[in-house]
């Protein structure tokens, strides 16, 4: 099947976020179909992870105009774990601290009663969490360790849209293939009767795109998606010329 018979699992249509009462996201169109995963690049503030906790549904961030439908419903009204429930999940740039909930208990929260003690072992296995997983959540974990604690609450929820913000900062080089490869099983799963999976993946450096592979990058600039194209094209060209002439570039396909 190619893109354009594909379903498209998140429409962001003419989006302006405001943050307080400054406008950081002035009008974003994006199309994420079954199947895809894309890639978000842009400079630090640029609004990646506001586009992310936007769609998430966290408080704090004000559509004034546009709307996001997921599976061709507007999510506008709906809570955080309505739009869990329906498959949309996240891995947080900076996920917060749970006083009082062991990273056990949430991850068996987040597989909603489906996780039994076989795939419990594996996910604990795969993402090496044996020193983590009966301390509260993220409560003194490293960096790394982090990021691996979201990998695994993800696997157990098994969305059908993954959101990641920054996957690989502060992993270090030998657990970024145990993250990579946790995001490739979220990514490239077949659910029964539902269509394959997709993503959306922030990145700066592209480091992660050696373990996972990605199809679209776009580049966020000035409130908008100011660039389209081959994801690891777009990244030399930053690292060649920086944001503000690879806006302008000869590679991008708007
Ligand atoms: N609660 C807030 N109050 C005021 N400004 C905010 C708030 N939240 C975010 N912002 C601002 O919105 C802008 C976009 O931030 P955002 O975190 O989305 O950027 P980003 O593209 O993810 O950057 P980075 O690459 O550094 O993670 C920044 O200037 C940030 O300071
Ligand atoms: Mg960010």
């Amino acid at each position: 099947m190619n893109a354009s018979e594909s379903t498209a699992l998140l429409q962001v249509e003419d989006l302006h976020v405001s943050v307080g009462d400054r406008e950081i996201l002035s009008g974003i169109n994006l199309t994420i179909r079954e199947g895809e995963t894309h890639v978000l690049l842009g400079p630090n503030g640029g609004g990646k992870t506001t586009l992310i906790n936007t769609i998430v549904g966290l408080p704090g961030y004000l559509i004034t105009t546009g709307r996001i439908l997921f599976k061709g419903s507007d999510l506008a009204g709906l809570e955080i774990d309505e739009r869990a429930r329906l498959g949309i999940g996240v891995a947080f740039q900076r996920p917060p601290a749970v006083r009082g909930i062991r990273l056990r208990q949430l991850i068996e929260v987040t597989g909603n009663g489906g996780l039994d003690e076989a795939a419990m072992a594996d996910i604990i296995g795969e993402l090496s969490l044996e020193q983590m997983i009966d301390r509260d959540v993220n409560m003194g974990f490293s960096g790394g360790e982090m990021k691996r604690s979201e990998m695994a609450q993800l696997l157990a929820q098994a969305p059908d849209l993954t959101l990641f913000d920054e996957p690989e900062s502060g992993v270090d080089l030998d657990n970024i293939a145990v993250v990579g490869g946790a995001m490739t099983r979220l990514l490239k799963a077949e659910r029964a009767g539902r269509g394959t999976r997709a993503g959306l993946i922030v990145t700066h450096t592209g480091n992660i795109l050696q373990y996972v592979n990605a199809d679209i990058g776009h580049v966020l600039y000035d409130g908008k998606l100011a660039c389209k194209g081959n994801p690891l094209d777009l990244i030399s060209e930053i690292e060649r010329h920086g944001y503000d002439k690879c806006v302008e570039c000869a590679i991008c396909q708007m």
